[in-house]
């Protein structure tokens, strides 16, 4: 089988970051080109100025496609934002003939009777994830088809988000010449790129702060049960240092990502980095503990809203794999310690794995999103090309085998 290609463009609030891989027959992504570059007309990742961030995602397919040497037509886009939220939703449908095996028809039936959740006309559902399924009572079915029964149950995460924020996203692309193939949650995204099956089904949660979102995704039993964005990420770090500290933009973030710590007490006392400044003198002094403790506050706040999030989905306790982080703001020394203190569960910065080709510059937590964007599409394209099952009278393997796994429906 010949190798195929996949893009995806992750449109940060900070950073725009076009991928092309090629899949190899064994599933394997080999980059062909990155194009990073960055970000305008986006806010706690929502499109604000259309025109700019159509300009700011043309130019990072452009470079991309130089990188790579081919024309990107299509991609799988990141969504996230305040805007997005998410629920869990059974479905349930009976089986017509329970003398006949479960099939791909039936699993669409039970996923589309999960998704008539009550979503209101501005929103748009963007995932159906099945969680895991029930036959007849028996309970974590993983994958009922071939199985018999007169009930199926299916429970599944359900992602919806605002029509006018989703539009504005798809219309961006749209206008870099780029089609969307798909749109996918970035916290899923994330996780997809940095966790392992073995954290995922003992308890996880992904939070990746970047600059304007924390997304969070908590994972148990194998199975996502709930998804968040908050607000909140590294841009709001630096806005606290300006006001703390009275320096500009440009020069608080410089002092946050070369001298930042977010454990004060691990910072010598009488440490002092030298920074640009307002004023007559240009540059001053600042004692690096002090940054440090803007910085905790912040972090310490953000940890905390995250715990709530993680609540909603879980009883924290469950989440024996703990936290891992990703995102730029995950680059911040002792993010990892400062997690595992407020939220009392073991922590860890991850970083996209198993990647070959152009690959070097992925291997940053900044990129879980952007590489995870290409490895949810790939688990879903490997499923619509599994071999069909044993032919079905009635339905004949007419639905596509991605309805199993997972729905990513782009408004109409
Ligand atoms: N070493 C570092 N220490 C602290 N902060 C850092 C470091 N490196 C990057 N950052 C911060 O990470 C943020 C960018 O992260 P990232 O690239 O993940 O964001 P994004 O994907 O553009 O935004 P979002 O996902 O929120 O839409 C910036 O605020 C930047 O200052
Ligand atoms: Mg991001």
């Amino acid at each position: 089988m010949a190798n195929t290609t996949i893009a995806a463009i992750d449109v940060g609030t900070t950073k725009v970051c076009t991928i092309v891989a090629e899949v190899t027959p064994h599933q394997e992504l080999r980059i062909m080109g990155v194009g990073v570059g960055p970000s305008s007309g986006l806010a706690r990742g929502m499109v604000d100025n259309i025109q700019t961030a159509i300009e700011a995602i043309a130019s990072s397919v452009e470079r991309a496609e130089r990188a790579s040497g081919t024309r990107i037509l299509s991609a799988h886009v990141g969504i996230a934002g305040p805007h997005v939220s998410s629920m869990n939703s059974r479905g349930i449908v009976a089986i017509g003939d329970p003398r006949h095996p479960i099939n791909e028809g039936d699993i669409h039936r039970a996923l589309e009777s999960a998704r008539i959740v009550n979503v209101p006309t501005n929103r748009e559902v963007i995932h159906v994830v099945p969680r895991f399924y029930v036959v007849d009572g028996q309970d974590h079915v993983i994958d009922p088809s071939g199985m018999f029964g007169s009930r199926l149950d299916v429970e599944t995460h359900v992602v919806t988000s605002s029509t006018s924020a989703t539009h504005n996203l798809i219309q961006c692309v749209e206008g870099a010449g780029v089609r969307v193939e798909s749109l996918i949650l970035e916290p899923l995204a994330s996780g997809e790129a940095v966790l392992s099956n073995e954290e995922m089904q003992q308890g996880v949660v992904i939070v990746d702060i970047g600059g304007g979102t924390t997304d969070v995704a908590v994972f148990l039993d194998g199975a996502v049960v709930h998804t968040a964005v908050l607000p909140i990420g590294g841009i709001h770090m630096t806005r606290d240092l300006v006001v703390a500290l009275k320096v500009p933009q440009p020069s608080a973030e410089q002092a946050k990502t070369r001298f930042g710590h977010v454990i004060p007490s691990m910072v010598a006392d009488d440490e002092e980095v030298e920074v640009e400044a307002f004023g007559s003198d240009g540059t001053k002094q600042i004692s690096r503990r002090l940054l440090a403790q803007v910085l905790q506050a912040r972090t310490e706040e953000l940890f905390e809203m995250v715990l709530t999030e993680i609540r909603r989905g879980a009883d924290p306790e469950m989440l024996s794999a703990g936290i891992v982080l990703s995102g730029g703001a995950s680059g911040l020394p002792a993010a990892d310690l400062l997690a595992e203190e407020v939220m009392r569960l073991p922590a860890r910065v991850g970083r996209p794995r198993h990647l070959s080709g152009l690959s070097d510059l992925l291997h940053d937590p900044a990129y879980a999103t952007s590489v995870g964007l290409l490895r949810w599409a790939l688990k879903e394209q490997e499923i619509m090309f599994r071999s069909a099952p044993a032919p079905v009278p009635a339905l004949g393997g007419l639905f596509k085998k991605v309805a199993h796994l997972m729905r990513v429906i782009l408004p109409q």
